[in-house]
């Protein structure tokens, strides 16, 4: 009997990867952006800051993400901010959507093959910390993984990266410097502290966070550690912020919600834009 041999499961990623890239390429033209921002929920305002937009669906391209979340769209918007070529992405997967790593993989493999270097991550996070409050910004400094589970786990694909690496550098600590100088100029002054990630879709109880804070956590969430460990994979630098939409549960009498979310990182995303297109400059000038 005729039996097809399947394709190795890493060989499909890989050729989505390229021909997302192909796509991706023949759009954006001689455009050659060396960094990516991704825009958290609520933040998708800086999209519009991104001059010549050439703006691509996620549904163009193989492989790619099918966001389900309200405030994440599910598209590339690729120019020039300030001069600077970028590819901003509004809309991100979470593992709590049940779909695994590998559309993850694949976005963040074809920014690489793309030619960026630099991933700029952003997220709406709770606080853990009095001195930080709703509609802030604070820089990641670290990060600590709660969550059970590794976006790493599974085959390894020694193309991309090496089966064990290090976190040493997980959040570059001098793009980290520069992007709390930049805030500096734009008159924000920017906290940075350690991220936690937890799995989601619910919020925590205020046991989870008494826990997230005892363990050294100043901001908890559902996103960004994923992208933050393929990106460092692969050999990218990773720099990032979230937007602060609330205590963390049973630090104030806020009630949790994806809409308290939203709007509350709306108010942050103001600030957001001013700190990321100074970054931005400064990224571009090497200091
Ligand atoms: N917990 C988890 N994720 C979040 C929160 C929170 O308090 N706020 C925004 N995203």
């Amino acid at each position: 009997m005729f039996c097809r041999k399947k394709k190795p499961h890493h060989k499909i990623m890989n050729d989505d990867i390229a021909k997302s890239a192909a796509i991706i390429r023949s759009r954006i033209g001689v455009l050659k952006p060396g960094i990516a921002i991704v825009l958290g929920s609520g933040l998708g305002g800086l999209a519009d800051e991104v001059q010549n937009a050439v703006v691509i669906p996620y549904t163009d391209l193989p492989g790619f993400p099918r966001p389900s979340v309200p405030g994440h769209e599910g598209k590339f918007v690729a120019g020039t901010i300030e001069g600077v070529p970028v590819i901003t992405l509004k809309g991100r997967v979470h593992f709590y959507e049940g779909v695994g790593a590998d559309q993850l993989k694949v976005m963040i493999r074809t920014l690489k093959t793309l030619g960026v270097n630099t991933m700029f991550l952003s997220n709406a996070a709770g606080s853990l910390r009095p001195d930080v409050k709703p509609g802030e910004l604070m820089a990641i400094a670290d990060h600590i993984n709660l969550s059970g589970t590794n976006p790493m786990m599974g085959e390894n694909d020694d193309t991309w990266g090496p089966r064990f690496f290090g976190l040493g550098n997980a959040w570059d600590k001098n793009l980290c410097t520069i992007l709390t100088r930049s805030a500096a100029k734009v008159g924000i002054t920017l906290k940075s502290g350690v991220y936690v990630w937890l799995l989601g879709p619910t919020f925590e109880t205020a046991a989870e966070i008494r826990m997230a804070k005892m363990v050294g956590g100043d901001s908890v969430g559902m996103s960004t550690v994923p992208d933050c460990l393929i990106a460092r994979h692969c050999g990218m630098r990773v720099v990032g912020c979230s937007a602060i939409t609330n205590m963390g549960e049973g630090m104030s009498d806020e009630v949790l919600s994806h809409e308290h979310t939203l709007s509350q990182a709306a108010i942050a995303g103001k600030s957001f834009v001013k700190v990321v297109v100074q970054f931005l400059k400064d990224y571009q000038a090497g200091h």
